[in-house]
């Protein structure tokens, strides 16, 4: 019979081998082009990676999360842009439906995600409200049996890729103003008359992965396609960013990680003053605290993860998981470059690539600010 810990090592292993295989020799390629890789994410889904946490009702794999943060390790690791794409759909649509989808919705929705068979994405942020997201505008109107969506969205992972888009708006009277109470989420199939996503924006980093703005135009959408309760939309919004959040401190590690491998393989190689540049104590202290930066983030990210599983709440300490790990990767990258020298400059190299991209990790699901607010409440909370 198979235990708990075999059970993640295969599921892990295979994560590895698919990233090793089909993402990472490929990744500085789909970064050039902008190329969204649907048919590798498809495939990847077919494996069970879209519905990782998911319970086996749902036809999902039901891992606990620290396996779950593994597995977007390795993915990050190999291209932080198709983590993403990854992440987003298992933490933030899938916690809201699993939480609060009725029957009907979970059958609908919940379990062809889980499958591999839809890619969901999440639309909070608005030109007008990044960290401020309680001040989102976007209107829902009541006509009839059904909801009438208007407004614009901004920055939303997969919103160009995905089938379903879970999106928080306004359903209290329009103009109102009443902060985060007002706000609803629906379930909008990105095939609904009225969602028109934007360009994909040209990003510094994750480059193929889609981040674009949404247009809704009149968008109408039948009663049942509310999720949960009107007027919860952000908290359930914050509870996915609580899940969110954690992947993306295991975002960071992976980046971080890859980064010291090049690292450590280059610093043997190069040769300069006649010797390999690793046999220098600078090197070599770079490394080692680049290493103890990577264990720590890892650390405190699992850490979070184990609480989640064990049923507390952990707003702020997957905040401070995200915090650290994002920073983390940005320092990482940046001792990387310096130590690729000239080549670290170059897009021939690998390094350049995972410095771009672990710079969003410190914006993206709440910036490193908005991670502090969260942290010092819960603490003066206490
Ligand atoms: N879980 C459950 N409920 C929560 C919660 C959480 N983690 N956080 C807040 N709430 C609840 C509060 O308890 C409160 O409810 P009550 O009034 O009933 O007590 C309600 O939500 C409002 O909370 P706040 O008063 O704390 O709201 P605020 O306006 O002060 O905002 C904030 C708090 C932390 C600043 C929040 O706005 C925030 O996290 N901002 C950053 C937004 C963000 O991360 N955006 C990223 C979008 S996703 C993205 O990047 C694109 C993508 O596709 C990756």
């Amino acid at each position: 019979m198979s235990t708990a810990t075999d059970i993640r090592e295969q599921v892990v292993e295979l994560a590895r081998e698919f990233a090793k295989e089909k993402i990472e020799p490929f990744a500085a390629e789909w970064d050039r082009t902008h190329f969204f890789p649907r048919g590798v994410i498809d495939e990847f889904g077919r494996l069970g990676f879209l519905g990782m946490c998911t319970p086996e009702e749902f036809d999902g794999m039901a891992l606990d999360t620290v396996t779950y943060l593994m597995v977007l390790e390795e993915l990050s690791a190999a291209d932080a842009a198709f983590a993403v794409s990854i992440g987003i759909h298992n933490a933030i649509p899938m916690t809201m439906l699993v939480k609060h989808g009725t029957p009907e919705q979970k059958e609908r929705w919940l379990k062809p995600m889980a499958r591999g068979e839809l890619l969901a994405g999440f639309a909070l942020s608005e030109p007008e409200a990044g960290s401020d997201a309680a001040g989102l505008r976007a209107q829902a109107v009541k006509d009839g049996k059904d909801w009438v969506l208007n407004g614009a969205k901004a920055w939303a992972t997969n919103a160009g890729t995905a089938d379903l888009m879970m999106i928080m708006v306004r359903t209290d009277q329009p103009n109102a103003r009443r902060g985060a109470k007002g706000i609803s989420t629906f379930i909008v199939p990105t095939d609904t008359k009225g969602y028109t996503p934007a360009k994909p924006e040209d990003k510094m980093g994750l480059r193929s992965s889609n981040t674009a703005g949404i247009e809704l135009n009149d968008l109408r959408l039948p009663v049942d396609q509310m999720l949960g309760d009107e007027g919860m939309g952000f908290v359930y919004a914050m509870e996915g960013l609580d899940a969110g959040r954690l992947g993306i401190g295991a975002q960071g590690v992976g980046i971080a990680r890859r980064a010291l491998e090049h690292c450590l393989q280059y610093t043997n190689e190069r040769k300069q003053f006649e010797k390999p540049i690793g046999e220098f104590q600078a090197v070599q202290f770079k490394l080692a605290d680049m290493a103890t930066r990577i264990e720590a983030a890892r650390a405190l990210t699992h850490r979070a993860a184990a609480r989640k599983d064990a049923g507390e709440d952990i707003s702020h300490y997957a905040s401070m998981a995200k915090l650290f790990a994002s920073e983390t990767a940005m320092w990482v990258t940046t001792q990387a470059v310096q130590l690729f020298g000239g080549y670290g400059y170059m897009r021939d190299f690998p390094v350049e690539k995972l410095f771009r991209d672990a710079k969003v990790t410190e914006i993206y699901e709440g910036t490193s600010e908005i991670q502090r607010i969260v942290i010092a409440r819960a603490l003066r909370q206490r």
